[in-house]
């Protein structure tokens, strides 16, 4: 039978996972799935802001460099996670800003050169970066981060001015979730891209991160949401696809969550511009969901021990 991979090829668009670089490290198994079973990676921590610059001044690509070397010698692409994001930023940073010792003007210097920094440190081996995460709110209000705070909206754009600037050839995505279906928040994100390519920032790319509940209903009209961004001449992708189950998981609750996967996944197949389909994570083993969402769990691809469950199952039926 043959991998995720092997079945994706064929279809133009890649299947990818997020990776604990831990675990990648420490366990065989995992590391030997990652290799077989997808042809793109996204480094789950290890880019972030916090990771690659501890203290001030101090860069550490140590992790993230090893998971490129990994993606390298197993042919796969790297998707490269997140250069602007309000959350998992240094302390130095957020220290500097409440106690006023960093000004907005020099907050301004420091974003850019994190971006020209990072985006130039892994220039030639990210094939898509998620330049700008999470900067909406439900409601499609722009969220108050540290980054609205000081910079005003305009920030958004500059980001990707920096990105571009630093690797022509990356992919530039704005990443968000509860994006996945036409609703407030992804109409706001269409009104955000749409003027932003009018005024020729360089932004190519929307992805929707796909995280589920099998508490609530499929996000509505998932695959129309992707076209009217493919038709402003943008790729999409879904980038962190899981379905989270409250535990105990009912035999319902297992079938929503195939469901779930197989919507999200058509929805990509179906969509000219989508170019890729990562999830967060694919066993159970190590999921972000039960430190996040406590009582919720069981979310992905394969079980603890790494046995393919029926959502594998269904993906590998849709590819
Ligand atoms: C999560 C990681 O999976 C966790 O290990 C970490 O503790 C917190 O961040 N949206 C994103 C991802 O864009 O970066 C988040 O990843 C999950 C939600």
């Amino acid at each position: 039978t043959k991998t995720l991979k092997q079945l994706a090829k064929p279809t133009g668009v890649r299947i990818g996972t997020a990776v604990d670089t831990a675990a990648l490290a420490d366990d065989a198994t995992y590391a030997s799935a990652v290799a077989k079973q997808f042809n793109t990676i996204t480094p789950e921590n290890v880019m972030k802001w916090e990771v690659v610059e501890p203290e001030r001044g101090k860069l550490d690509f140590t992790e993230a460099d090893k998971l490129v070397d990994f993606a390298r010698a197993h042919k796969q692409k790297v998707r490269g996670h997140t250069l602007v994001w309000h959350s998992q930023l240094p302390a130095w940073l957020t220290k500097g800003v409440d106690d006023g010792s960093i000004t907005k003007k020099q907050l301004r210097r420091i974003l850019k050169q994190h971006i020209a920094t990072e985006v130039g440190h892994f220039k030639g081996d990210i094939w898509a970066w998620d330049v700008v995460n999470e900067a909406f709110n439900d409601d499609g209000t722009l969220r108050d981060s540290l980054w609205l705070r000081e910079l005003g909206p305009g920030y958004i754009a500059d980001a990707f001015r920096w990105a571009h600037k630093a690797d022509k050839k990356a992919i530039l995505f704005y990443n968000d979730y509860n994006t996945e279906g036409i609703n407030p928040k992804s109409d706001a994100v269409y009104k955000l891209v749409k003027e932003l390519r009018s005024e020729g920032v360089p932004i190519e790319a929307v992805g929707v991160q796909g995280h589920l509940s099998t508490d609530y209903p499929l996000p509505a009209d998932m695959q129309a949401n992707l076209h009217r961004f493919g038709k402003l001449g943008l790729k999409t992708a879904v980038t962190e696809a899981d379905v989270r189950i409250t535990l105990p998981a009912s035999a319902a609750e297992v079938q929503a969550q195939d469901n779930g996967y197989s919507y999200m996944l058509q929805s990509c197949l179906l969509e000219r511009s989508c170019i890729s389909f990562t999830v967060w994570g694919f066993t159970d083993k190590y999921s972000w969901i039960p430190g996040v969402f406590p009582g919720e769990g069981q979310a992905n691809l394969y079980d603890e021990s790494y046995q393919p469950k029926s959502a594998y199952a269904a993906v590998q039926r849709d590819l």
